[in-house]
């Protein structure tokens, strides 16, 4: 495959692909081989509909979904947007839709406040923004790999409290007050997430990540603020900015992201699918010993 580093520290373009054409024995080990090494890919000129970026995602794992019971729904697209159900954009700053987008705009891994942590998002640009909307990403494996020792050391070993609530409040109760945010009662992972095929450590934060297990909640968060700090010091960031049928895909067990703004009189929608980790993943890796 030919490729483009995207940043010194992290992420690649992969060139000449159509991810349509991608099958088990066609192309797929080859960029999942980028993956692992990687942790960020990006494709342009792709023309997914919702059924083929939903095959392509498969090859990774299941397609996650967000219901108590997944078993019993099928997989859908989701929209990361601002065009609401009865087709209006949500454009009142304090409108439920701004407030979640806002919420996206914090530094954090997808799905850490699930029961079933997240392997990857795959993400394809539908409709753009004139200007904004950008994604931004930091590898907190390379992070981790450059912390001084005495940062480490307080985070090394240690176990992390998730919930979606918490995440949701640092925005505005409004965004912390919906339905479906009950759902999900607090999670907990291990801080550091070894990658199962090379053994690459990454820190495993998030804006839902709201304490540390054996530390007083304050203390806790405060410790957290200062790792996603280190993590998303400018020389780690790097800024995706969109073209119409460009794909992203990156690891969420070595990256944390958030989203830009945009002005929400325009639409903007990225379709979004996440793919939950399994055993060979390295999900026993993250989870914490009984
Ligand atoms: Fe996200």
């Amino acid at each position: 495959m030919r490729t483009t580093p995207l940043h010194d520290r992290f992420g690649v373009e992969i060139h000449d692909v159509d991810l349509r054409e991608v099958t088990a024995t066609n192309g797929y080990t080859e960029i999942r081989e980028a993956f692992e090494n990687h942790s960020l890919l990006f494709f342009r000129n792709q023309s997914l509909n919702d059924a083929s970026h939903l095959a392509f995602g498969r090859l990774f794992g299941p397609v996650e979904i967000r219901e108590k019971e997944p078993e019993k729904h099928e997989a859908v697209m989701s929209l990361v947007s601002n065009r609401l159900d009865d087709d209006t954009l949500a454009t009142q700053e304090e409108s439920r839709r701004v407030m979640q987008m806002k919420a996206n705009q914090l530094w954090h891994t997808d799905s850490t406040f699930l029961p079933w942590p997240a392997l990857a998002n795959i993400i394809a640009a539908r409709v753009l923004s004139s200007t904004g909307g950008q994604t931004e990403f930091v590898s907190t494996r390379a992070a981790w790999a450059d912390m001084p020792e005495d940062l480490r050391s307080r985070i090394r070993g240690r176990v992390l409290k998730h919930s979606y609530g918490h995440s949701r409040k640092r925005v505005s109760e409004t965004a912390a007050s919906e339905d479906f945010i009950a759902m999900w009662p607090p999670t907990v992972w291990n801080a550091i997430w070894p990658n199962p095929s090379h053994g690459a450590e990454a820190l495993y934060i998030a804006s839902h990540a709201y304490g540390v297990e054996g530390m007083p909640d304050d203390e806790g968060q405060a410790l957290i603020d200062e790792l996603t700090a280190f993590c998303t010091q400018p020389h780690y960031v790097y800024s995706h900015d969109y073209a119409v049928g460009d794909v992203l895909i990156w690891d969420e067990r070595a990256t944390m992201h958030r989203g830009r703004p945009w002005p929400y009189k325009e639409e903007r929608s990225l379709a979004s699918i996440c793919i939950t980790a399994g055993q060979a993943d390295g999900i026993e890796l993250v989870r914490p010993a009984a």
